[in-house]
């Protein structure tokens, strides 16, 4: 049996790693130079996953009481075993013993195993951005999760 990955903060050590991550799971990646600008900022944050290496994070900018979910991603060789699931739910309990209320994220309409994750999280639909990926003219979904 293999043990859970560990879970951590990420900082802007870790940047690279979260750039390789970028780059295995999505057509339009965060670059390492982006990751790294976006830990200057006091409003960013990142929990990661590592067996021996970062096999997924999650990242999110946050002002009380609103916090946005910027990426969340799993390598391919390591999904549907529950740690997208894990990420999520981390990172929405450390948000609400923070203060956030209202949590927010755009997901690409056929993003189906995404808007599965949101759904069965208790993420409702709030907007449409149409045509919002320049990729493949895709429409965003604009999800929003209350605390409770
Ligand atoms: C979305 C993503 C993070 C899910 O990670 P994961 O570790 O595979 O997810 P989990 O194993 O925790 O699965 C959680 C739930 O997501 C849904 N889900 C995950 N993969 C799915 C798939 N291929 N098809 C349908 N539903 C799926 C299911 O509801 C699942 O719950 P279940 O296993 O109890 O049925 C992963 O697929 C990924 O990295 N995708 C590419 C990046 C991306 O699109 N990120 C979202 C940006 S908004």
């Amino acid at each position: 049996m293999h043990a859970f990955p560990l879970c951590r903060k990420l900082t802007a050590d870790d940047a690279a790693s979260v750039a390789r991550v970028e780059k295995a799971c999505f057509s339009l990646p965060w670059t390492e130079p982006q990751i790294a600008s976006a830990f200057t900022q006091k409003a960013y944050g990142a929990f990661g996953l590592f067996s021996e290496n970062l096999l997924g994070y999650i990242s999110v900018y946050h002002v009380v009481p609103e916090m946005e979910i910027l990426n969340l991603a799993v390598l391919p060789a390591y999904r549907r075993k529950g740690y997208g699931r894990f990420l999520l739910m981390t990172c929405l309990q450390a948000s609400q013993k923070m203060g956030i209320h209202t949590v927010w994220l755009e997901v690409r309409e056929r993003n189906v195993a995404a808007r599965a994750l949101y759904d069965s999280v208790g993420f409702v639909v709030s907007g449409v951005r149409a045509k919002y990926y320049s990729d493949t003219g895709e429409d965003a979904c604009i999800l929003v999760f209350s605390m409770t």
